[in-house]
């Protein structure tokens, strides 16, 4: 049975990855579970310089989810290059840098970073944090400004350029088609939703940041529709990602058009989740008589709308 997929001409061993920001840099699962089990591990979000991230309170529980306002804490690309990389890549799994920056040109500067360090797979643009002042949000919420970003890390890298897109626009695929035409290999759709959690006695919000974003099974049916309309506007494959627990959830991606998904949230409550979604989906396909997992990918029955391949071609 094939359950390997090509991203962007990343080859992964299983359309399975770690969600950036809940695998911190990977390595801290060493020893927890096999990394070469995994079908990639996208890192948590880089800058050029470390970063010490928002004053705690900075995670709170909501029903089915999470709010967090972690604010990208992080060692620097150099850092990760120089300490964490060489030890890495001795897993055999595709491993993605999820790039953040304050300007435009931050961007650019830690992708070509990237671009020289052996054993990187490709790129994920994080233009989708809310829990920043400055960058975040501001480049994705703006598909002028999505179109400027990635296209610089395109001029900057010869890397797959992976834009992660935010749900927290009214239309998903202008930002889709923005990121597209200015030269991303493929979609990550998508970050956490902005959210607000307050406790009544002090009548404060919970997160000190104040507003956080919002991840788990809570956000899933959004997380389906919002990349099912992105693999319909776009040629280039996307990525699923929210709220992720099972492989019938993994399943709802995968038949809604992503070539890929990957699990976030999900690793805090069971860190071997990886491994029992594989089994399952694995299961899935022998019970369906399918031998390939790619066979599953944009069959979504959906009387009256064309499918997303009829689409693009
Ligand atoms: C604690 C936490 C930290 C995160 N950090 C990052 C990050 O550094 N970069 C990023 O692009 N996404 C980050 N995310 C978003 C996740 O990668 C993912 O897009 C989101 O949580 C939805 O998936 P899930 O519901 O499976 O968690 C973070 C999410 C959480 C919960």
């Amino acid at each position: 049975m094939n359950l390997g997929v090509e991203i962007a001409g990343i080859r992964l061993k299983n359309p399975l990855l770690a969600a950036s920001g809940t695998f911190g840099y990977g390595l801290e699962y060493e020893g927890v579970l096999d990394l070469s089990r995994l079908g990639g591990i996208v890192c948590k979000g880089l800058y050029m310089e470390p970063r010490d991230g928002n004053p705690t309170p900075r995670i709170v529980e909501t029903p089915a989810g999470l709010l967090n306002a972690i604010g990208l804490q992080g060692i620097g690309i150099r850092a990760f290059v120089r300490d964490v990389l060489p030890r890495l890549v001795r897993h055999d799994t595709a491993v993605l840098v999820n790039v953040c920056g304050d300007t435009v040109e931050e961007y650019a500067e830690v992708s070509r970073v990237c671009d020289g360090a052996p054993g990187i797979a490709g790129l994920e643009v994080n233009i989708s944090c809310p829990n920043v002042k400055k960058g975040g949000l501001a480049f994705g919420g703006d598909p002028r400004m999505t179109h400027e970003v990635v296209a610089a890390v395109r001029k900057a890298t010869r890397l797959p350029v992976i834009p992660k897109l935010s749900p927290n626009v009214a239309d998903i695929t202008v930002f889709a088609r923005a990121a597209e035409e200015a030269g991303a290999d493929a979609l990550s759709c998508i970050n956490t939703l902005l959210g607000l959690v307050i406790d009544v006695e002090s009548r404060r919000p919970r997160l000190a940041f104040g507003t956080g974003g919002l991840s788990g099974p809570a956000i899933r049916p959004v997380a389906v529709r919002m990349a099912w309309q992105a693999a319909r506007s776009v040629r280039i494959p996307v990525i699923g990602i929210g709220g992720i627990a099972s492989a019938s959830d993994a399943l709802e991606f995968l038949i809604a058009g992503c070539r890929a998904v990957q699990i976030g949230t999900a690793n805090f409550v069971d860190p071997g989740i990886h491994e029992r979604i594989l089994t399952d989906l694995a299961a899935y396909l022998e019970r369906h008589s399918l031998d390939d997992v790619n066979a599953v990918v944009g069959t979504l029955e959906y009387p009256g709308l064309p499918r997303p391949c009829e689409v693009c071609e």
